[in-house]
């Protein structure tokens, strides 16, 4: 496994793959792997002929209240996981090979970027959109893959690469769970073993707005309610959002009609967790 710190090298990396012939698929990360991120290299791999992941705790998606310095790191340990599921080769850039002195360039997603996590975090997809562009242009990959688990995430990337005629295929791969249905997140480590077990009611309350929205119920508010009164069961939650949008557009919706989407973000202690139920097309 190839391992390559400096953005030109792995652009001249890139540039030789590519001439051979050779397809590229690409996982960026923010490292501190764990096995849904190791589900996109493998997702990667089955697309593509050489996969590259990055990792690089990108600073300018976190605002200066946010949890950038105590994001956990080891990169020891992520080196192993990936050589497990053979990744090809890694980019592991510094935080001033990205942003250098003098860097005044961002990329804005506008409004589907506003609404949820938005809200609370009105510069987040601005950072993510930035460093994934400036990511593509490193990597050069035909393919990426982003996980479901970040949906307004998926849909920004998505959107991006269409406005700005961005020549890669964007898969989004399902959100992969600890066998309690917790969503696996680097974050999850914050978690003491009280608010671990608190935790559970945020897919608690996603399987019971499916399991009614399954039985016929498709009026938002209905499900919202049942939702929040699951996420109640502990004073341990405290709900950032809990919004059922257009899987698309993600405006707010009254009655579910075409795809969409139930997306939640809780603080559990200062721990912020987010996860989501996709309500696809009845027919
Ligand atoms: P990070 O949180 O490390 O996540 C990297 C990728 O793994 C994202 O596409 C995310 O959606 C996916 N992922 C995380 N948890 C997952 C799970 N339980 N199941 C499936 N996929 C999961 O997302 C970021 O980093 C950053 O914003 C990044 C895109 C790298 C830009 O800095």
């Amino acid at each position: 496994m190839k391992i390559i710190r400096d953005p030109v090298e792995m652009q001249q990396y890139s540039d030789a793959l590519r001439h051979q012939g050779t397809r590229i698929g690409f996982v960026p990360t923010m490292g501190y792997l764990h096995e849904g991120h190791l589900s996109l290299v493998t997702e990667a791999g089955k697309r593509t002929d050489h996969v590259v992941v990055s990792i690089f705790v990108n600073p300018t998606q976190f605002s200066p209240s946010e949890d950038l310095e105590a994001y956990p790191r080891d990169f020891a340990r992520d080196e192993t996981l990936l050589e497990g599921v053979g990744t090809d080769s890694v980019f592991y850039p510094t935080k001033d090979a990205m942003y250098a002195g003098g860097y005044q360039t961002y990329v804005t997603v506008e409004n589907i970027s506003q609404n949820l996590c938005g809200v609370s975090r009105p510069t987040h997809f601005r950072g993510v959109a930035t460093v994934v562009t400036k990511l593509f242009n490193i990597v050069k990959p035909h393919v990426a893959v982003f996980g479901q688990k970040d949906f307004q995430q998926l849909v920004v990337i998505q959107r991006m690469v269409k406005d700005l005629n961005f020549d890669i295929e964007i898969i989004g791969h399902p959100t992969v769970r600890e066998q309690d249905g917790l969503a696996m997140s680097s974050r999850n480590t914050y978690l003491g073993p009280e608010e671990r077990t608190s935790a559970l009611l945020i897919k608690k309350a996603l399987d019971r707005t499916r399991d009614l929205y399954v039985e016929g119920n498709n009026k938002a508010p209905v499900l919202l309610q049942k939702a929040k009164e699951v996420l109640e069961g502990s004073p341990r939650i405290k709900i950032d959002y809990l919004k059922i949008c257009d899987a698309h557009t993600l405006e707010e919706i009254e009655e579910i009609r075409g795809e969409a989407v139930m997306a939640v973000a809780v603080f559990i202690g200062k721990t912020r967790l987010i996860d989501n139920y996709v309500f696809r097309n009845p027919s």
